[in-house]
């Protein structure tokens, strides 16, 4: 197994810091690629950031995480989390644990949100914290 921490980030998040800010925080990928260096650094971890737009692009990088052995990944599935059977069906085909990531809490918002088809697999959900939830999911790494 190596030290790589797979960030997977689905539709739409190549926007953050422009996209609804009042709901994501002014953050862009970027700046959370920053922090989340630095923190695997002092872990002891590598992070390997990635956003798409397209799920199956998603699904082919889950599959690669587990052949290249990586240690987690970390999954903002964005709105595929609300409706990707095949995202759930990859978490699953995967023995890497696979931690589930969003900035807001999507169980407060509109009731399409409510439900995720990748928390059905996932280790673990970190949710609602803004750019923060990426670096709790990333500390828990370390306890998986
Ligand atoms: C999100 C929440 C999803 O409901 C939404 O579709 C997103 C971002 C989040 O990080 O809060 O695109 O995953």
């Amino acid at each position: 197994m190596s030290n790589t921490v797979y960030v997977l980030n689905g539709p739409n998040l190549n926007l953050l810091g422009l996209r609804e800010p009042e709901i994501y925080g002014s953050d862009t990928l970027d700046d959370i690629a920053d922090m989340l260096e630095d923190r695997a650094r002092e872990l002891g971890l590598t992070i390997d950031m990635r956003q798409t737009n397209h799920e199956g692009m998603l699904v082919d990088w889950l599959h690669e995480a587990q052949a290249e052995g990586a240690r987690a990944v970390l999954l903002n599935p964005a709105a595929y989390t609300h409706t990707s059977i095949a995202l759930l069906d990859a978490v699953k085909a995967i023995r890497t644990p696979v931690i589930e990531v969003h900035l807001s809490d999507p169980a407060t918002r509109e009731p399409f949100r409510h439900h995720s088809y990748v928390g059905e697999a996932a280790a673990r959900t970190v949710k609602g914290l803004g750019a923060r939830s990426y670096l709790v999911a990333l500390d828990s790494v370390t306890e998986l």
